[in-house]
Order: structure tokens, then C-alpha cells, then sequence
């Protein structure tokens, strides 16, 4: 048996972090096992390659093809030491953000030719796609809202300018018409809606 694999995307304080919560608290209560990770990271290598990519500001020269490999080296580690065995293991797999935040944030906004992103994380994935990818989509402004109401550290990628957010923004919408594997969700909405409208796919797509 294998688990369904659901990434989560969207740009920066959208709310991907308290969705996953929520929907991992109702498979748990439906007796289906589930695990939460995140990218860049979810394993110890993917850590510390996590804090290599956050640390630093905006003027921290950083090259964007050397920051894309980076991104893509800690996505194969996750698959092969974490993602791959337990779906194989028949566990339901929450990701928090996957291989399309490299197309839209190194693509995008990057400026690097979607072929080579494409290329790369189909790579770095070993040829896994996910079952299932939320886009929580919200305004860059309420984005830079929302992050400046939490006031932990700023890291290098929230120092981004709003121009930068619009073209990340951009890339997602482009990416969920394209794709039937999106369900695109207004940002905007309580909680609790957008919970709802997640569980609902969950049941028409997997049961
Ligand atoms: P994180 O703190 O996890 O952001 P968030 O809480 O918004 O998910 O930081 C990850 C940052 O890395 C985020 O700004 C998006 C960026 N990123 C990329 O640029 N490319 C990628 O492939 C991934 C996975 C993340």
C-alpha cells in the first residue's frame, strides 16, 4: 500500500503551517497514519543545509544557481531518507512546500529558465510528483502584514522586496491552472473554511 503524498505552497505567512496541523489531527483521528515535514530540511543533512539558505540578508551574495542546487540537494536527501519510505510504508506524507517553490522562488522570481528548474527537481525527486498540492494564495501585501505582526528574525528570503512576492505569487497562480494536481484556495478566508475545502479534496480525490 502507499500513502498519499499532499504538498503545501504559497507565499510567506499564508498559513500553510497551521493547515497541515489541522488536516494531520483529522487523518490521525481517521486512523490514518501521517507524517509532517518540511522543505528545505526534514532531515539532519536538510537542516543544516536549511540554515545555510536562510542565513545571511537580502545583500548577501548568493549565487542563484548555487542556491538552487542547495534547494535541490536537500529535496533528494528528504526523498530517499524520509518522504519515499514512508509512503512506502503506506503513511500519508504532509510536505511543507516541495519541488514547485523552486520553480516559482528560483524560477519566478529567480529568473532561472523553467527547463533547468524542471530538469533539476525532477532530479532531485528521483521522478516523484505529488498527489495533491494546496496553494494557499494570498496578497503580498497582507504576506509582509502578517510576517511583520510575528517579529521573529527576518530571514534572507523575507527581506525580499514586494516585487520579488508578486512574481513568486505569479508563478503559483500560473502553475495551478496548469495543473490538475492544485487546488487553489483563497488565503483570505478563516481557518476553518479552508480547512473544510482541504478535507473535502482529500475525500473526492483519495476515498
Ligand atoms: P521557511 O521559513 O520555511 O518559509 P515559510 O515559513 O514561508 O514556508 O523558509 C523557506 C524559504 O525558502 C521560503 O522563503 C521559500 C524558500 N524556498 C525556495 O526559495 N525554494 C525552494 O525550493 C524551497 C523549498 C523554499
Amino acid at each position: 500500500m502507499k500513502g498519499h503524498f499532499i504538498t503545501f505552497e504559497g507565499i510567506e505567512g499564508c498559513g500553510k503551517s497551521t493547515q497541515i496541523e489541522l488536516l494531520a489531527n483529522w487523518l490521525s483521528a481517521r486512523n490514518i497514519s501521517v507524517i509532517c515535514t518540511r522543505e528545505p530540511g526534514g532531515t539532519v543533512l536538510g537542516e543544516q543545509m536549511r540554515a545555510l539558505l536562510k542565513n545571511g540578508t537580502v545583500d548577501t551574495f548568493f549565487s542563484p544557481r548555487a542556491e538552487l542546487l542547495l534547494f535541490e540537494s536537500s529535496r533528494a536527501q528528504h526523498v530517499d531518507e524520509k518522504i519515499l519510505p514512508a509512503l512506502q510504508a503506506g503513511k500519508d506524507v504532509l510536505c511543507d512546500r516541495f519541488f514547485d517553490s523552486s520553480l516559482v522562488y528560483q524560477g519566478s522570481a529567480r529568473k532561472i529558465s523553467r527547463s533547468d528548474v524542471e530538469f533539476l527537481n525532477n532530479f532531485a525527486a528521483g521522478g516523484l510528483v505529488p498527489d495533491l498540492t494546496i496553494l494557499l494564495d494570498i496578497d503580498p501585501e497582507e504576506s509582509l502584514k502578517r510576517l511583520s505582526l510575528r517579529g521573529e528574525n527576518i530571514d534572507r528570503f523575507e527581506q525580499e522586496s514586494l516585487q520579488f512576492f508578486e512574481d513568486v505569487r505569479g508563478g503559483y497562480i500560473e502553475l495551478a491552472k496548469k495543473n490538475d494536481r492544485f487546488l487553489l484556495i483563497e488565503g483570505k478566508q478563516s481557518k476553518e473554511d479552508i480547512q473544510n475545502a482541504i478535507r473535502r479534496e482529500y475525500i473526492s480525490r483519495f476515498e
